[in-house]
């Protein structure tokens, strides 16, 4: 056997040289049944207008599975019923055991996957939605290296744009040194800036010509500009550190450095007649979509959606993307769209290029409603970080907040309860925490004592196979993580995995059994454990010892 650690795939592959499609294989329903289920023959026989437990009967009894399953049974109307071995399960986690890094199969195909995340915007406080973007797009690193891809993380922070004329004006009216500001400082001067523009004609003017200055490349204006990016690049790393997540520096890829490939964007899309001019601004009419994109606004800027473009030809043409991954919130949907469409209208995504846009929800207040401060302001990440640990210790709460973020659906806007985020029962980060500590301090104890393993050489209890069943697994999922974007199936996943642990401790003593049970069901432990720390370092979850 080639291919241990899929089970389902390869039996999928087994049933389908003899039904000829999916035999859609399920988990299940009871343990009396088996460990899958088909009803394959219950399609195929409306097709082929015959009973259905004879066509069960005759794939039964052609399916080449027998180094897989006990003999397959033909249940009610043409189920097939389908129990693996157990020496083939009990061979799948001892494989576990024997190379651990085996578990997650190496991508037959490994691709450059750019992936856009996190994207705070210098002068302002990274928000809830950077939070999120930051937590989903490092999993996404986190997995897609895993299975052996080239991964660019690309930070597209908000660098560039004309609030920085408004912003470098009141640096030298107030006569500041941009470089003694810190986040929150350069916040506070933003928010007087805004307030300078709209109430003094004469600033608002100066800041207007600052605009212009900092794009023909004033030396003056440049370097406080470059100062003011310093100051909130230094806050966006102490997020990440606190976050634990794996940016650095080499990842930073801000809206500025796409100002020299505008014009050149413009130009093109024009020559190619893919934009035209409409009441004076440059813009591209996308087929089926009533607004139009606008490259060139009428007074010759570039805005958002320009340099999204040129990101777009920058990713593909000189990064050599195979696929792009965008972690945005499900607002900016339309704007990647159309983004997206005109990309591939101007030729600049490669046949096969995956562009892809995953946005997310957002998180809600106790109350339902989008999470504000008191004084109605929107939250800052360290605000939501500090709610978490208010109530539990920093690796618990970063936990805490990362799984809430990934385990549910990513479109799905969830409330933030750190109450019950920190719990560690249920469905949460701190649990799965507390089944690798438990899982780990079994193992410590029997090392202790001294053991060694043979593998899994007994596997007979219901709930021992149940385990062993999900341990084969999850190669699968991650895989299918890999593809689908969907973090919260190999949440569901881990869940499922630390609650079969826990009924397996319940039916299964392990320390207190003897000889040849013990050392297996060690072994057991000693695989789940192994899956249940990659799993969680995939999410991103740090995966205590001791808890
Ligand atoms: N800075 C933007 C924001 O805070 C997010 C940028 C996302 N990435 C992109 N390529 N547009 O909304």
């Amino acid at each position: 056997m080639d291919h241990v650690l899929s089970l389902p795939a390869l039996l999928t592959d087994r049933f389908q040289a003899v039904t000829g499609v999916d035999p859609e294989l399920r988990p299940a329903t009871k343990p009396q049944f088996g460990h899958f289920q088909s009803n394959v023959a219950l399609r195929l026989a409306k097709a082929e207008g015959k009973p259905p437990r004879e066509i069960a009967q005759r794939i039964v009894a052609e399916a080449d599975v027998a180094d897989l399953c006990e003999p397959l049974e033909v249940a009610g109307p043409g189920f097939i019923n389908i129990r693996l071995r157990s020496d083939v399960l009990a061979g799948v986690v001892t494989g576990i055991l024997r190379d651990p890094d085996a578990v997650i199969e190496q991508s037959a195909d490994p691709q450059r996957v750019v992936i856009d995340y996190s994207a705070p915007n210098v002068a302002k406080p990274m928000h809830v939605g950077n939070l999120r973007s930051t937590i989903i797009g490092d999993c996404f690193a986190r997995v897609l290296r895993a299975q052996g891809h080239t991964v660019i993380a690309q930070n597209h922070i908000g660098d560039w744009g004309t609030q920085f004329g408004m912003l470098v004006e009141q640096i030298l009216v107030e006569g500041i040194d941009a470089d003694s500001l810190d986040l929150d400082s350069s916040v506070a001067l933003y928010r007087r800036a805004q307030e300078h523009f709209r109430s003094d004609e004469a600033f608002a003017d100066a800041a207007r010509r600052r605009v212009v200055a900092l794009q023909s490349g004033d030396e003056q204006t440049r370097a406080i500009w470059r100062s003011l990016i310093e100051v909130s690049k230094a806050g966006f790393n102490a997020a990440y550190r606190r976050l634990g997540v794996l940016l650095t520096d080499d990842d930073l890829a801000g809206e500025s450095i796409y100002n020299d490939l505008l014009a050149g964007v413009a130009d093109d899309l024009s020559a190619a007649g893919i934009a035209v001019v409409d009441q004076g601004a440059l813009v591209v009419f996308v087929p089926g979509d009533d607004a139009p994109l606008i490259v060139r606004k009428s007074d010759g800027g570039y805005g958002y959606a320009a340099t999204d473009l040129a990101a777009v030809r920058y990713r593909f043409g000189t990064l050599d993307a195979d696929r792009c991954i965008y972690v945005v919130g499900s607002p900016q949907a339309h704007h990647f769209s159309q983004v997206f469409a005109v990309s591939r209208m101007a030729g600049w995504v490669p046949s096969g290029g995956v562009l892809e846009h995953v946005g997310f929800g957002s998180v809600l207040g106790p109350d339902g409603k989008m999470f504000k401060t008191r004084d109605g302001k929107t939250v800052t990440l360290d605000t939501l970080l500090d709610l978490a640990e208010d109530v539990a210790a920093p690796e618990i709460a970063m936990a805490a907040v990362k799984y809430a973020d990934l385990s549910t659906s990513l479109h799905k806007d969830y409330v933030f309860d750190a109450d019950r985020m920190v719990a560690t029962t249920g469905n949460t980060g701190p649990y799965l925490q507390y089944a690798h500590a438990r899982v780990s301090g079994i193992l410590r104890k029997a090392d202790a004592e001294g053991w060694a393993s043979d593998g899994v050489t007994v596997l007979d209890d219901p709930a021992e196979q149940a385990l062993a069943l999900l341990l084969s697994r999850f190669g699968e999922i991650v895989d299918e993580v890999a593809s689908g974007l969907q973090p919260h199936k190999l949440c569901t996943y881990l869940f499922d995995t630390a609650t079969a642990l826990s009924t397996f401790y319940e039916q299964c003593p392990v320390l207190k059994s003897e000889g040849e049970v013990r050392t297996s069901r060690l072994a057991i432990c000693a695989a789940t454990r192994t899956v249940l720390a990659k799993g969680l370092y995939l999410l991103g979850i740090v995966a205590p010892e001791r808890m």
